[in-house]
């Protein structure tokens, strides 16, 4: 069996992976790597597995019983889906954000300090600086800084998705997964949320499923498409866009079907 290391600038590499959930072969042989300070944008249908793929990066696809792995994903010299992970470790170095924003019932300022605390930190003057930071880190600092202790579910939907990526940096991750991060947010807070994104890529490795394409081409530096539960065509973003090689991803990305 070969061994595989992370080497030079790739963060992930993905070698004949496949998932199981029960009977069904959700993800098969999936084979490619994401690299370092890149946006990796995952595309295709609804149900192709996009995000089973993106939650099995931080193994948050084993909170299903009935889900089973092989392959390997080598992140951090460990292959997450053999070795025994420490995963408070893995989920603090790899955030997550979801379709909808899910602040909790709880002000701003403890949604963001909500991570740094559960590791430990207890400190205010050091949770008042992460706080502080992180907001400005996702442009929402200038919004609420007034307001740090009002209800973050009284914050629009596009302030809520930037809060929430506040909430995943807060814990200084390496990388950032979004689940469809705009799909429920008007069109100029999903300008700022993929201006947001294209910012934060200088500090962190991103991949964001997207079911828009135009995003996909708009942010990305490489683009996954996939269709039941394969990976059809990875590839660099504008050659995805331009000149892709397999007809279905030509299909798929002239909206012929999806
Ligand atoms: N918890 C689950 N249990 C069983 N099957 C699931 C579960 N989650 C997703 N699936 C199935 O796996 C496939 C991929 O789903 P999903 O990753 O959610 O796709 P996408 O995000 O691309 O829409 C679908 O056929 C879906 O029905
Ligand atoms: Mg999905």
């Amino acid at each position: 069996m070969e061994t595989l290391t992370a080497v030079g600038n790739e963060v992930f590499q993905v070698k004949d992976f496949n998932l199981w959930y029960g009977e069904h072969h959700a993800l098969k042989d999936i084979n490619f790597s994401i690299r370092q300070n890149e946006i990796t944008a995952i595309i295709g249908p609804s149900g192709c597995g996009k995000s089973t793929f993106i939650k099995t990066l931080n193994l948050m696809c084993k909170m299903v019983p009935s889900v089973k792995l092989s392959g390997a994903i080598m992140y951090d010299q460990q292959n997450i889906v053999t070795d025994k992970v420490d995963l408070v470790e893995l989920r603090k170095k790899i955030g997550m954000v979801f379709q909808k924003g899910n602040p909790f019932p709880q002000s701003i300022y403890d949604n963001v300090a909500y991570g740094p605390r559960i590791h430990g930190m207890k400190k205010k003057a050091v949770l008042d600086e992460i706080v502080e930071q992180t907001l400005k880190d996702v442009a929402l600092w200038d919004e609420v800084h007034d307001r740090l202790s009002a209800p973050a579910l009284g914050l629009s939907g596009g302030q809520q998705q930037r809060l929430c990526i506040a909430r995943a940096l807060a814990t200084k991750p390496d990388v950032l997964l979004m689940d469809e991060p705009t799909s429920a947010l008007d069109p100029i807070s999903t300008l700022k949320i993929e201006e947001l994104v294209l910012q934060l890529k200088k500090d962190y490795t991103i991949v964001m499923v997207t079911h828009n394409m135009q995003q996909a081409a708009r942010v990305s530096d490489q683009t996954a498409f996939f269709l039941m539960g394969e990976l059809i065509e990875v590839d660099h973003t504008l050659t995805i866009f331009s000149t892709p090689s397999d007809k279905r991803t030509e299909d798929y990305i002239s909206g012929r079907f999806g």
